[in-house]
Order: C-alpha cells, then sequence, then structure tokens
C-alpha cells in the first residue's frame, strides 16, 4: 500500500518499485523513525489533532514497535512498505485503522526523513567517540608496555632519528584526539531539528517546535523550512570526519604491516587478529591492517559519491537525496569496525625491543647528532652538516656506525672533534636530549603519556 494512491490509477511496475523503494536499506532508520513518531504525535496531540485517547493508544502501538525494533524483530522482508515511514504508518493503520491514519497530519516524509537521519547520525557520531577513545586506551596501554623503548624514525622511508616507541603510540592519539574533535563539531550543527518543516514550506498546524526539538534531544529546530528539508551537510561533514578518521587508522596500519615485515620485524601481532595462507604454511600475514587500509577506499568513496549527489540539486526535495543513506551507512559501520580491529590488534602487538633498538643504530640515525656537535664546537650548521655527511661517506666505505670510527680518523674530518663525541652519539643520550615539550626525550614523553592515561583513566 503506497502512501500516495489517490491520485493514481494505474500500478507501479516492478522495475520503477527497485529502484524507488528504500525500506531494503531505510529499515536501518527504524528504531530513529518510531522515536520521531512518538514525539510527533505528542506534538500534534498538544496541537489538538488528536485527542488524549487516540495519543495514548498511538503511543501504546509506537512503544511496542520500538521495543521489536530494538531487538531486530521487525518483519520487513513480508512489508510491501515503499520506506520505513510507510511501513511504520501501515502498521499503525493495521493497527488502530483511522487513528493510525491521524499521525502523518502536518507532517512529510521530507521533514520526517531529514529528522530521522539526524537522529541516526547523532547515535553513531557518540558511539563513534566511544570507539575513538577505545582505541586511544589501546595505545596508551601499548605506550606504558614499553615507555622507553626506541625505534627508528622514518623519512622518506629513510632511517632519520630514533624515537621513542611511546612517542609513535602517542602521535595516534593526537590524531584520534582531532577526529573526535570533528565528529564533536559536526554534532553542534548537526544537533537542530527539520521536524514541522513539512515538505519544503512549514506546516500550518500550531505545532510547539522548541519543545518537540526538546523532547527529540536537539538544540533547536531548524530556522528554514527549504533549507531543513534539502539540508544534507550533516552527512556530509560526518562523512569527512570517517574519512579523516579512516585516513589516520590507515596510516597506522601501514606502519604497523612496515614494522611487522620480514625485513623490519620490530613489532610481532597475534595469532587472534592475523591469518595464514592456503599455500605456503610459514605465512602470518597482517590481513586486518591490510583490510583497514582497503576500506578507505568505500569511506572515502561514500563523501565523494553524496557531494556528487547534492551538486546542483535545485530547492528543496529531490529524491536524488534518497541517496544519502546507503553510503553513510556503511561508511560509519566500517569506520566503527576499523577502529575496533585496531584496538584488537595493538593489544596483541609484542615489540622486539632489541631489533628495533639495533635498527636505529644503524643507518646513520645520529649523524644530526654529530653535526648539533660541531655546532657547539663553534662551526656554522652548514658547515658541520657537510663535515658530517663526509664522516658518514667514510663509515658508509668501511661498513660501520659513526660512533664505530677512531678519534683520529673523525679528528681528519674534523680537528675539533674531541672524546666527548663518543657521548652524544650514544642512542639514549642522543634521543632524551630532545626535552623540549612535544619532543620524543624521557621528559616529554612521560609527561605526555602520564597527561593523556589520566585523562583516559588508563591505569
Ligand atoms: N525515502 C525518501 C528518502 O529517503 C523519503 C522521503 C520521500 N519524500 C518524497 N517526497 N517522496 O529521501
Amino acid at each position: 500500500m503506497a502512501l500516495w494512491g489517490g491520485r493514481f490509477s494505474g500500478q507501479s511496475s516492478s522495475m520503477f518499485r527497485t529502484v524507488n523503494d528504500s525500506l531494503p536499506f531505510d529499515k536501518t532508520l527504524a528504531v530513529e523513525d518510531i522515536q520521531g513518531s512518538i514525539a510527533w504525535a505528542s506534538a500534534i496531540a498538544k496541537a489538538g489533532v488528536l485527542t488524549e485517547r487516540e495519543l495514548a493508544q498511538l503511543h501504546g502501538e509506537l512503544h511496542a514497535l520500538q521495543e521489536q525494533a530494538e531487538r531486530g524483530e521487525l518483519d520487513f522482508a513480508s512489508s510491501d512498505a515503499e520506506d520505513i515511514h510507510s511501513f511504520v504508518e501501515a502498521h499503525l493503520i493495521t493497527k488502530l485503522g483511522d487513528i493510525g491514519r491521524k499521525l502523518h497530519t502536518g507532517r512529510s516524509r521530507n521533514d520526517q526523513v531529514a529528522t530521522d537521519l539526524r537522529l541516526w547520525c547523532r547515535n553513531q557520531a557518540q558511539a563513534l567517540i566511544t570507539d575513538m577513545e577505545a582505541l586511544q586506551c589501546a595505545l596508551v596501554r601499548l605506550a606504558h608496555r614499553y615507555t622507553d623503548a626506541i625505534i627508528p624514525g622514518y623519512t622518506h622511508l629513510q632511517r632519520a632519528q630514533p624515537v621513542r616507541f611511546s612517542h609513535w603510540c602517542l602521535a595516534y592519539v593526537e590524531m584520534l584526539k582531532r577526529d573526535v574533535s570533528r565528529v564533536q563539531d559536526a554534532m553542534t550543527r548537526l544537533n537542530q531539528m527539520p521536524l514541522g518543516c513539512g515538505a519544503l514550506a512549514g506546516t500550518v498546524y500550531p505545532i510547539d517546535r522548541d519543545l518537540l526539538a526538546e523532547d527529540l534531544g536537539f538544540t533547536s529546530p531548524c530556522m528554514n523550512s527549504l533549507d531543513a528539508v534539502s539540508d544534507r551537510d550533516f552527512v556530509l561533514e560526518l562523512l569527512f570526519a570517517a574519512s579523516t578518521g579512516m585516513m589516520h587508522l590507515s596510516r597506522l596500519a601501514e606502519d604497523v604491516i612496515f614494522y611487522n615485515t620480514g625485513e623490519a620485524g620490530f613489532v610481532q601481532l597475534g595469532d587472534a587478529v592475523t591469518s595464514g595462507s592456503s599455500l605456503m604454511p610459514q605465512k602470518k600475514n597482517p590481513d586486518a591492517m591490510e583490510l583497514i587500509r582497503g576500506k578507505c577506499g568505500r569511506v572515502f568513496g561514500a563523501l565523494q559519491g553524496l557531494l556528487v549527489t547534492m551538486k546542483g540539486l535545485p530547492l528543496a526535495y529531490n529524491k536524488d537525496m534518497q541517496e544519502d543513506k546507503e553510503g553513510v551507512f556503511d561508511a560509519l559501520s566500517q569506520w566503527h569496525i576499523c577502529l575496533c580491529i585496531a584496538a584488537e590488534v595493538l593489544d596483541t602487538l609484542v615489540l622486539n625491543e632489541s631489533r628495533a633498538r639495533q635498527a636505529a643504530q644503524q643507518g646513520y640515525a645520529n649523524a644530526t647528532e654529530l653535526a648539533d656537535y660541531l655546532v657547539a664546537k663553534g662551526i656554522p650548521f652548514r658547515t658541520a652538516h657537510d663535515l658530517t655527511g663526509q664522516a658518514v661517506l667514510v663509515a658508509l666505505e668501511k661498513q660501520c656506525a659513526l660512533e664505530a670510527l677512531s678519534l683520529a680518523e673523525l679528528q681528519q674530518i674534523a680537528p675539533q672533534i674531541q672524546q666527548d663525541v663518543y657521548d652524544v652519539l650514544d642512542l639514549d643520550f642522543l634521543v632524551n636530549k630532545r626535552s623540549l615539550p612535544g619532543g620524543t626525550g624521557a621528559k616529554p614523553v612521560h609527561a605526555a603519556l602520564q597527561t593523556e592515561a589520566l585523562r583516559l583513566g588508563v591505569e
């Protein structure tokens, strides 16, 4: 039964139903649609459209339906409804007859769907913030396990300068903090209510929109009916937040995949989050991390897809906008899955401290120290950089570390070099010298770790 049958004498073609019907996916909005209807019923009762008795009956049915929806027990498969809104209305009409037929007074599916989707997005956003905090906790736990372990830091994927492993963990905590604040910021604009805007021009019934907004937990009603029913910025903003969040997870994944290679060998991942090869018995693959990297494609695609769908749409509602849902449903659920599995992977991660330290010692990661040492001896930095480059060349020829060159060899390059050079080339010494806030030295990293652990309540 379509909601708009009166004007039509012919039937919809089955292909039209296939392209037009949204119940197969907008059933995801069932709980929010019913929640909106419960509030709407109260609002129109207050406006004199329903008697107290009728309201009580509608509320009774809607609450029962909501419980079923929350338990996932609604039977969508045998329904002929076009979308979730018709599904709920058809149910009420079957149960209550004319009382069910009164619920849609003063409302359009246009303000209804915009409200449902905002409610759904708000719920998801809150759950995702919890996921992001859980992942931050996993990173802090990992940083606690290996607070003073040293790994090579890279630029251009070339060993650059050694860093604390815990500093690497906390870098991702910073990204996640920004991801959380992006979602929180999006929520301030998302949390406005389209209901009461009708199809596009507003409603004629004396609805108290402020009260209705409060009832549904919105900060305020949307202030322009044309805009309210045709705005999907809130979906785009969440998709951008999801894309940025996934990009961060993908970089985390890529680091872990690289650290886990046979060539690097810095980390091992647990059996529970890796898989083997059907052919090569020795393999243990970082599939979870690869899937995080791979799933970025569909999440970024959802953002692009909706931007293109919205571009050039005339005001107000157009059916194109029904295409807003599948992308955001999928993107946010993938983001959720990736945040959860990333936390699991980090909880199983074992750092091979000696191997990582050894790698940090190789690759002339302490060359900057030698240059800084020469600067302290009065040599201008550019000259010091050049002299250090020569020292690296000598060491490369001898296939040894800088600190393995003899004092005589070093003095041939720069006579200012003394015995004390060996202290500054020492790995722990040079790491801990980065002692300003934000650096990788013991002092700032310990302080940052303490701050984050306290904020997140990690022991
Ligand atoms: N299923 C539609 C959507 O998701 C609901 C709004 C339909 N409105 C209309 N005037 N046909 O956008």
